[in-house]
């Protein structure tokens, strides 16, 4: 019988926490005066009030899925795209602009934003825009492995480059109406021993983004944080991880990734948390005294197999 209640509890506990870790954003979800309560445009519908997309890390991965799925929801769209590579995109009529900016520099961050400014005003000068901070980087290793010039410039990306855009484009998102879709991890949710700064950059991306889209409350703009767990891409050999690390049964596909996102736009949320697997993992590591949560990640992560980083 206590069996029977302790597993009752448990899954209540994990029900609550798929309720907890996406709160939906009452008041501000954008929804048409007269649309039924529980109304959620399809993801074409709710792209269609949106005329430009600014993209941080288009080049690849998520970002790169990003432009590849909303060009083809909506392809009047006009890309932006910022990052050190240009974005192999082949879509017919896709209209892709490359900005070449290395976000860890700021004095390239005011020169693409200003290039994108006057860029907009000329080819997309009204509707909606929607920037998407989604450029990051991790490293795996006893910090400060790899170096240390290496996490600050993960912090540069992950952090200061993020909050130097949406400073820099909030006047032209307020002006014209907008949202900020800000890519977090799962990693925000706890700390993550051996990429101790990239959670601790991680966490920092969720909660700036949730308290900035309370701040725009009212103001046509929002601001939606995105905590993807485990995705396939180039982030773990890029993070210096061994291919295998992650099992690939916790592995979602970057379009999954972008496909949540944009529903999560669509129904007006302030956090999305994808996957049922990584609501779990976040609501454990959310919920449980931190240096608890610090303890056993500390023995998950150690079992990671370490490869050089590549930068
Ligand atoms: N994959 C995962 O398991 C996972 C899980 C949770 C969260 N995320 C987050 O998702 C986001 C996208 O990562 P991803 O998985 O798509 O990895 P990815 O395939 O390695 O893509 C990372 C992107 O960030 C850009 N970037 C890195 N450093 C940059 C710099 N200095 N300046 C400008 N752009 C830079 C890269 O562009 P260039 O190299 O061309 O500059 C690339 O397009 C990141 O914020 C990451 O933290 C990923």
């Amino acid at each position: 019988m206590p069996e029977t209640i302790s597993s009752w509890l448990f899954w209540l506990f994990i029900f609550l926490g798929l309720v907890w870790v996406e709160p939906s954003q009452a008041g501000n979800t954008g929804r048409a005066k007269n649309a039924p309560l529980n109304f959620v445009p399809s993801l074409s519908e709710a792209l269609q009030s949106f005329s430009a997309v600014i993209v941080t890390g288009g080049s690849s991965g998520i970002g790169k899925s990003f432009i590849e799925l909303m060009g083809k929801l909506h392809p009047g769209l006009t890309f932006c795209n910022l990052s050190r590579r240009p974005p192999a995109i082949k879509i017919s009529g896709l209209k892709l602009n490359h900005f070449a900016c290395n976000l860890s520099r700021p004095a390239e961050i005011a020169a693409a934003t200003a290039a994108i400014g006057s860029f907009l005003a000329q080819v997309a000068p009204v509707g909606k825009v929607l920037l998407i901070n989604n450029s990051g980087f991790g490293g795996y290793g006893h910090f400060p492995e790899p170096q240390l010039e290496h996490q600050l410039e993960m912090i540069d990306v992950n952090i200061r480059g993020l909050v130097d855009l949406t400073g820099r484009f909030l006047p032209l998102l307020r002006a014209r109406g907008g949202a900020i879709i800000n890519v977090a991890s799962t990693a925000a949710f706890q700390p993550t021993p051996y990429m101790a700064t990239y959670g601790a950059s991680k966490a920092f991306v969720l909660h700036w983004s949730l308290a900035l889209n309370e701040e725009l409350r009212g103001t046509g703009v929002r601001a939606l944080a995105v905590c993807p767990g485990p995705t396939a891409t180039d982030f773990s050999k890029r993070a210096g991880l061994q291919l295998g690390s992650v099992s690939p049964a916790l592995s979602m596909t970057s379009e999954q990734v972008v496909e949540i996102s944009l529903r999560a736009l669509a129904s007006g949320r302030a956090q999305v948390v994808t996957g049922w697997k990584n609501k779990v993992t976040a609501f454990v590591g959310s919920k449980l005294p931190k240096p608890l949560v610090a303890r056993v990640a500390a023995k998950v992560l150690a079992r990671y197999q370490l490869k050089q980083v590549r930068k």
